[in-house]
């Protein structure tokens, strides 16, 4: 039997990593939302785009029919309202919480042994409502972020110097949102530290940029990012699936792991065929230890929210 593969909301990103995954071969999608007809019309579409592409992956859509989700693997949740004209950070908090808990409900009554990736905004806020909602071990739930703006981190140094992306690697931990955490110090071109390439001033302005990644697309688009946020979840689904044991830098809960408790944070992990096999311990300096601390009391921030806005 084929691997299954269900995402939860067929928006931009949704239908994205919907395609990305048939296009890998990788395993048959589902794919759901509570838009009628979005998400039947999107996979009818791959569904004819197959015989160009050549894939073989059955992909179908549903709206609200979680039933089709069942037994899956693995569940991506991107469902999520964008903040509108005139919407309070509360109010947007507000929604997002409860479509998350409404759609992980629904994937813990069908797809009970899957494994969840969040990609849903704010993400670390979103892990916790999952973990909550859904009380599956903290092993099968995990963030989609420090790949994201690690990507964000290797592009632009590439840019900058004119080489490969593929020389590139670089770690960008903490939440995601101001506070992340971006570490030059662990960032390498061709496994040569980036501060042997770059002048301090132009590692900060990257450093900068990154920090400023998804914002920067928001100007450019009006919408969110949705091509990098999809590549980012699906070679998490891929690292789990083939059981690569890839260390990547995902948003876990930690319990003791960085000094920080019940928070979830973006951290280098092992992924495998059970979810975050290892959260990575690396050491840090004295700063980056402050910048991680800042990083993680600002999600616990947004979790104090979301206790006082539920009631
Ligand atoms: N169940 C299923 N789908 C839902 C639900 C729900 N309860 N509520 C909303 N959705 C769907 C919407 O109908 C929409 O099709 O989620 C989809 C979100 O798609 P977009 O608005 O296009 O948003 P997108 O750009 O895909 O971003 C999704 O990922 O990167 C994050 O910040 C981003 O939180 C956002 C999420």
């Amino acid at each position: 039997m084929k691997e299954k593969i269900t995402v939860i909301g067929a928006g931009h990103v949704g239908a994205t990593t919907a395609r990305r995954i048939a296009e890998k071969g990788l395993a048959d999608v589902v794919l759901i939302d509570i838009i009628e007809g979005i998400p039947a019309g999107k996979c009818l579409d791959l569904n004819e785009s197959a015989p160009i592409e050549g894939f073989n992956c059955k992909i179908s859509g549903f709206s609200g029919n979680y039933s089709e989700a069942k037994d899956s693997d693995i569940v991506i949740i991107t469902a999520g309202q964008a903040r509108k004209p005139g919407m309070s950070r509360d109010d947007l908090l507000a929604n997002n919480m409860k479509i998350m808990r409404t759609v992980c409900k629904k994937v813990a009554a069908v797809a009970p042994d899957s494994i969840l990736i969040i990609v849903s905004n704010p993400l670390d806020a979103m892990c916790h409502v999952a973990l909550e909602t859904t009380c599956f071990p903290k092993n099968r739930v995990i963030g989609m972020a420090g790949i994201l703006d690690s990507a964000r981190f290797r592009a632009f140094i590439a840019m900058e110097l004119n080489v490969s992306v593929e020389n590139t690697y670089a770690f960008v931990l903490g939440g995601h949102g101001d506070n992340m955490v971006p570490f030059p110090r662990y960032s390498t071109v061709a496994g040569i530290p980036i501060s042997e390439w770059l002048s301090d001033e132009k590692i900060n302005a990257i450093v900068e940029r990154t920090k400023g990644g998804g914002a920067e697309i928001v100007d450019l688009l009006k919408v969110s990012a949705y091509y990098a946020p999809s590549s980012a979840a699906v070679e998490m689904a891929e690292a789990i699936l083939k059981d690569k044991k890839l260390i990547l830098p995902c948003t876990t809960y930690l319990d003791g792991e960085y000094g920080f408790h019940d928070v979830f944070l973006g951290v280098p992990v092992k992924l495998g065929i059970s979810g975050v096999e290892e959260i990575i311990e690396i050491k840090l300096t004295e700063d980056e230890q402050i910048d991680l601390k800042k990083s993680a009391t600002s999600v616990l921030k947004l979790v104090e929210d979301m206790q006082r806005l539920k009631k």
